[in-house]
């Protein structure tokens, strides 16, 4: 669907300092890790992913950063947004014990995941990673799956003292993953992705998009890779050919920017 449906919002709850989700009625299929090219009228059209998976109800949830998410951030119950999607690959959710690591609002696009899979048996670790305990969400939500949490935060005031990467190098030394799946800042995702060992490994990458669905070339990353169609999920054996990952991204006018 490459026009926006035009929704209305029907439930607005407060996740953390600066977060917030917001729901609508909304009935497409979606897989975990795909996203919505979300409109906020008179404003812009951002890409966000897709943070609560029901049949007829979906969310996003996410931090007020910019111009976009302040417009998104301050509307009301019943305020309508437009959205186009889902868009892009989403996760393939293989194998029996999987390591997810969310930093910062990261964990608003893997919480799904675990959810589906907790739903099928799967072991699962999550670690959910912030600056500080005030930047946490979804702590309660995933303590309801049958997932083992371990909370970590930059500066010692909720959980482990350190970073998530310090926390998974711990995890990895002491047992084997079949796979890692990770979303949240780049360069977090680059050292996991040093750090993987010979584990399968699936990062979800942020870039600027402009269509959201393949033609006008704004969210390219690596050899013309679309970011909205090929990923935003991408695995090892295609990250380890991204020579942008962790490097640089692009701004609106397609100028390189170090991440
Ligand atoms: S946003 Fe247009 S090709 Fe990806």
């Amino acid at each position: 669907m490459n026009y926006p449906k035009i929704v209305k919002i029907i439930e607005i709850k407060n996740e953390a300092k600066n977060t917030k989700t917001i729901k609508f009625k909304y009935s497409e299929k979606v897989k975990p890790g795909q996203f919505f090219m979300i409109w906020i009228p008179d404003v812009d059209e951002i890409p966000m992913s897709v943070s609560y998976i029901d049949k007829r109800i979906k969310a996003i949830t996410f931090r007020n950063i910019g111009d976009a998410t302040n417009a998104l951030y301050n509307l009301k119950k019943d305020d309508k947004i437009g959205i186009r999607g889902p868009y892009g690959n989403g996760f393939k959710l293989i194998g029996n014990n999987i390591l997810f690591i969310g930093g910062g609002t990261g964990i608003a696009t893997i919480a799904p995941s675990i959810e589906l899979l907790s739903k099928n048996n799967a072991i699962i670790t999550v670690i959910l990673g912030a600056k500080t305990k005030n930047e946490l969400f979804f702590e309660q939500r995933i303590k309801k799956t049958s997932a083992k949490l371990y909370v970590c935060t930059d500066d010692g005031s909720k959980g482990y003292h350190g970073l998530a990467t310090d926390l998974t190098e711990e995890l990895i030394a002491k047992k084997n993953y079949d796979s890692i799946i990770t979303c949240g800042p780049e360069l977090m995702m680059k050292k996991l992705f040093e750090k993987r060992k010979k584990m399968n490994f699936q990062a979800s990458l942020e870039r600027f998009m402009k269509c959201g669905f393949g033609i006008c070339g704004q969210c390219c990353v690596g050899d013309g890779l679309r970011v909205c169609v090929e990923g935003p999920v991408f695995d090892e054996n295609i990250l380890k050919y991204v020579k942008d990952f962790g490097i640089f991204k692009r701004d609106s006018s397609g100028k390189k920017i170090k991440i």
